[in-house]
């Protein structure tokens, strides 16, 4: 596996292979769900390049980046036991200026979810995610169906800037009871992992109603919420692909979101229907 610490040095080496490219960008802390979508990128390309960039522009002020989970050794082992290529370890000044141009995320989808309680975070994705699109130039991007929203904006600046990279949408990994995997979940504890799985049990309730018919969604809302109780809850949501509300669920084009707070951690999961 070849590491590459500079942007010049990578842009070099990928216009110089006459290959097709995977890219999957991370901010470090591997698991299983980032090693499924280095998988995918293995098996549908010749290349595959993943990123390991904290980026700072993502963390809103007071949101911790210094506590976010750092685990450089062994995520480098990950990657070269996955079978990665060319693993991409820029430095902060590398990717930032002091004077910067940036992406600003859509006023309305942007600003919703995880948007609304984190104004700004998805300038600071979209930013970062352009910049690194730009610096690997891939035939294919990876992203995972957890971070729904993220996955929506980055498709939609893809098609409106007119780029030619191919995003691919990856499912969630879970633990076998459920739990969606995430580098987040390292913060909870024993009693908060337990409580932690009523996220995913009331997406699994939600399916279950759609499987009986019960389409509605301001019914299946209020059976959602009753299950995450006594849990802080920042939104559960069903939205089009397109994140339009619906008032229904409709088979092929639904997804349930939700977002809540475990102890002194947010979560986050989903369900496309
Ligand atoms: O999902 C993530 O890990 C990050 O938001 C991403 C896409 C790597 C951009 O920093």
């Amino acid at each position: 596996m070849k590491i590459i610490t500079q942007a010049p040095e990578l842009k070099e080496f990928t216009k110089n292979i006459n290959q097709s490219i995977g890219f999957v960008p991370t901010m470090g802390a591997l698991h299983e769900g980032h090693i499924s979508l280095i998988k995918r990128a293995k098996r549908e390309n010749e290349i595959v390049i993943v990123s390991i960039f904290l980026n700072p522009t993502q963390f809103l002020k007071g949101e911790d980046l210094d506590k976010y989970p750092k685990k450089d050794e062994a995520d480098k082992k990950i990657c070269e036991l996955a079978g990665v290529d060319v693993l991409f370890l820029p430095h902060v000044n590398d990717i930032y200026g002091s004077d910067e141009a940036s992406i600003l995320a859509p006023k309305v989808r942007g600003y919703i979810l995880e948007g609304a309680t984190r104004p700004g975070h998805f300038n600071g994705v979209l930013t970062v995610v352009m910049k690194l699109l730009n610096i690997v130039a891939p035939t294919n991007a990876y992203f995972g169906k957890k971070d729904a929203q993220q996955l929506n904006l980055i498709t939609l600046m893809v098609k409106q800037f007119f780029m030619s990279v191919n995003i691919v949408a990856v499912d969630t990994v879970r633990e076998s009871d459920g739990l969606a995997l995430s580098s987040r979940n390292i913060y909870l504890n024993k009693n908060e992992r337990k409580e932690a799985l009523k996220i995913s049990a009331s997406l699994y309730m939600a399916g279950k109603m759609v499987s009986k018919n019960i389409l509605d969604s301001k019914e299946i809302i209020k059976e959602m919420r009753a299950t995450l109780e006594p849990l802080e809850i920042f939104y559960v949501e069903i939205l089009s692909r397109d994140f339009e509300k619906l008032l229904h669920v409709e088979i092929g084009n639904t997804i349930i979101l939700v977002e809540a707070k475990v102890g002194t951690t947010r979560l986050l999961d989903n369900i496309w229907l």
